[in-house]
């Protein structure tokens, strides 16, 4: 039996060209001439003056923390229901998470609860857009202006979404993207931070790059990561971009096709397809089971992958990850709608690379997975 994987990217432009002119030029490192056009390139798209690329969108939020000059007992507030990348960012530099649960429709935090959650310490709001819908940014904007925060947007799952019209992306004082291959482009491994604040940006490169002191080469005055970009990365990054648009309406047809096909099977909430301020962009396909549904999606997991489809869960609440409670936070802590997309939603094959032929299979797959636990 044939396995449809839960993701493959699309390979077929100009990946295999630029990365053979790497090669030929001998340009592998972070100091090929890729880099640059592609930080140009990427950071216009969102109408962003500076772009600074990373070896992934977790490095990005890290640098992201930092360069806003977040620390030791600071706040920042953030969606329960995210990748821990989020949370990492912020604890890694002795600041604490301060969480806010899902809307239970768009999947997204609940910016109505935001305020209520904001102290003296409060530094930041990171505003993370998940699965395919953006948060409702000018709200939490509202908001960052009257207690003066700064706000961190994490687009890592929204390259080509726009809030309103203007991108994903261009919402934050600083953004973050990742090119992990089941993102809408990748490079394989990879990640940017954009922003139009020149100082922000510079502080952001010395942070990607070990804090070299600029006088003087191997002196350090700060210690920070090497979080360095390829030439190689940029390569397929620069023909990945050239089919945005192209990728972004793929995935759109996607997302109405499984819509279209799933409508009618009971027990299963199907993403929005449109808001008033932004259509879908299906990062990927999630789904979320009905509460009279009794399996979780971990069980849905594995009666998929018999059937011969790879899904994933979704991502795990911030609340209830081991090493926090380890670590003392979050006790007492609970977020209903988080908790429960946690344990009810999973997505199903996805990629650019997908087929009408394996979605027509994933469909049928799926209708006897529901019927066999109903
Ligand atoms: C919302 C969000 N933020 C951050 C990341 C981390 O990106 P990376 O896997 O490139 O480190 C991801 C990855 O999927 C993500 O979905």
């Amino acid at each position: 039996m044939d396995f449809i994987p839960v993701n493959e990217p699309l390979l077929d432009g100009n990946e295999k060209k630029y990365l053979c002119e790497c090669i030929d030029t001998g340009w592998i490192s972070s100091e090929g001439p890729f880099v640059k056009e592609f930080e140009q390139k990427m950071s216009a798209t969102v109408d962003r003056a500076y772009g600074i690329a990373v070896s992934n969108g977790t490095a990005a939020l890290e640098v992201a923390v930092q360069a806003s000059g977040i620390g030791e007992g600071d706040e920042v507030i953030m969606p329960a229901f995210t990748i821990i990348s989020c949370a990492m960012a912020v604890t890694k530099v002795g600041a604490v998470p301060v969480l806010i649960d899902s809307d239970l429709h768009t999947w997204n935090m609940c910016v109505d609860e935001i305020e209520a959650k904001i102290t003296p310490r409060t530094k930041a709001i990171m505003i993370v857009h998940l699965y395919g819908l953006p948060v409702e940014v000018d709200r939490v904007l509202a908001l960052a202006k009257k207690y003066s925060l700064k706000v961190i947007e994490d687009a890592a799952e929204m390259h080509g979404q726009t809030y309103k019209g203007k991108p994903c992306g261009s919402f934050g004082d600083i953004s973050t993207f990742s090119f992990y291959p089941n993102k809408h482009i990748t490079t394989g491994e990879g990640g940017m931070l954009v922003t139009d604040d020149d100082e922000l940006a510079q502080r952001c490169r010395l942070l990607r790059n070990l804090c070299f002191r600029k006088d003087v080469r191997y002196v350090h005055d700060e210690i920070s990561d090497n979080y360095r970009f390829t030439n190689l990365q940029a390569a397929v990054g620069l023909a990945q971009l050239e089919r945005l648009e192209e990728f972004v309406e793929r995935k759109r047809a996607m997302g109405r096709y499984y819509t279209e096909k799933l409508r009618n099977i009971q027990g299963l909430m199907l993403p929005i397809e449109k808001m008033e301020y932004a259509d879908n962009i299906y990062w990927v396909y999630g789904i979320v089971l009905d509460s009279e549904i009794q399996a979780d999606n971990i069980t849905m997991q594995k009666l998929l992958a018999k059937e011969g489809i790879g899904s994933r869960t979704f991502f795990w609440c911030m609340h209830e990850q081991p090493i926090y409670q380890k670590q003392g936070l979050f006790l007492n802590e609970a977020y209903p709608n988080a908790e429960y997309l946690a344990r009810k939603g999973f997505y199903i094959p996805s990629g650019l690379a997908l087929t009408e032929k394996q979605m027509d299979k994933v469909v049928t797959g799926l209708l006897k997975v529901m019927n066999s636990i109903r």
